[in-house]
């Protein structure tokens, strides 16, 4: 097994530039801003005299801001530093299937696939043939027909398909699209995904050595669940046992993210996930 592992500039960069693909604004009024920048920097400031943080100190962050966003490290860095904080306070207040971060390396659109299929791979992808299977219900346990499952996930290298670093991974590779069939079920043939390392040979690396820590999460699947009056949920599932569930560098695993697959026939492992979606709501908790 190969242990390449993306560069931070290289899918650091890609992940910057689809994101600067988006339109992205909030309707953040001024005196909220006021009230979250106050805040911001009141507790910045308790951290400051607590540690008596020193201006060499002060220099080498500012050194590695200005790294992190050369590098374009940005949405690498937030997303496993502060994604896991809004994403649990944004989602406390719902019933459904727990929520965690979506990552830099979500692309829409990935190609529809039905209720019963096979992610695109290719035909020497590595890994365990995984059955990974479900129903969508609402919160009074009817099946949603034509529910939007979308999935995405690294290979066995801890490559994203768009995000390889100029690999030549096919552009839609262990993406998709599915809806659920009459009865909310969908069926995905994917490989079992592995531990996976965020590119650390860059400034994200270089914070995570500053504290003495690791670059690993836990072997994941990525996942987006609608349908049409209920609210998306974007989740990850994890695997029971696996490596670095408990101690995921981004903190984004819970308990109830987590699976058990089981092997079944011909050396394929299966697990069986249902996902519970919310009724729409206003506001500004709308994923
Ligand atoms: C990062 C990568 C992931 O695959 C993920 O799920 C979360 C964060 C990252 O490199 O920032
Ligand atoms: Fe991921």
């Amino acid at each position: 097994m190969t242990t390449a592992v993306p560069t931070a500039s290289g899918s650091g960069n890609a992940a910057t530039a689809k994101f600067r693909t988006n339109e992205v604004t909030a309707d953040t009024s001024t005196d909220r801003a006021a009230a979250i920048y106050k805040d911001v920097l009141g507790k910045l400031s308790e951290v400051i005299y607590e540690h008596e943080v020193t201006y060499d100190e002060y220099r080498v962050l500012k050194q590695w801001l200005i790294a992190l966003g050369e590098g374009g490290e940005w949405p690498l860095w937030l997303d496993v530093f502060l994604e896991h904080f809004i994403e649990d306070s944004n989602s406390r207040i719902f019933d459904g299937t727990k929520g965690s971060i979506e990552g830099p390396y979500y692309v829409p659109d990935a190609p529809n696939l039905g209720s019963d299929a096979a992610l695109p791979m290719r035909d020497d992808e590595v890994g365990t043939a995984m059955i990974f299977q479900g129903q969508v219900r609402d919160l009074d346990g009817s099946p949603i027909e034509n529910a939007s499952v979308e999935i995405w996930h690294a290979d066995s290298a801890g490559y994203y398909s768009q995000f390889d670093d100029g690999l030549g991974i096919p552009e839609w590779n262990l993406r998709g699209t599915f809806s659920t069939d009459a009865d909310g079920h969908f069926k995905i043939h994917t490989m079992q995904p592995a531990p996976y390392q965020i590119p650390h040979d860059g400034p994200t690396g270089a914070f995570i050595r500053s504290y003495g820590g690791h670059p690993w999460r836990p072997a994941h699947l990525h996942l987006k669940v609608t349908a049409p009056g209920k609210r998306l949920i974007t989740t990850q599932l994890y695997f029971q046992g696996g490596e670095h569930v408990d101690d995921d560098v981004a903190g984004a695993v819970k308990p109830e993210l987590i699976l058990d697959p089981q092997p079944g026939a011909d050396g394929v492992n299966v697990v069986n996930y249902d996902f519970v979606l919310d009724p729409e709501s206003e506001g500004r908790f709308v994923a």
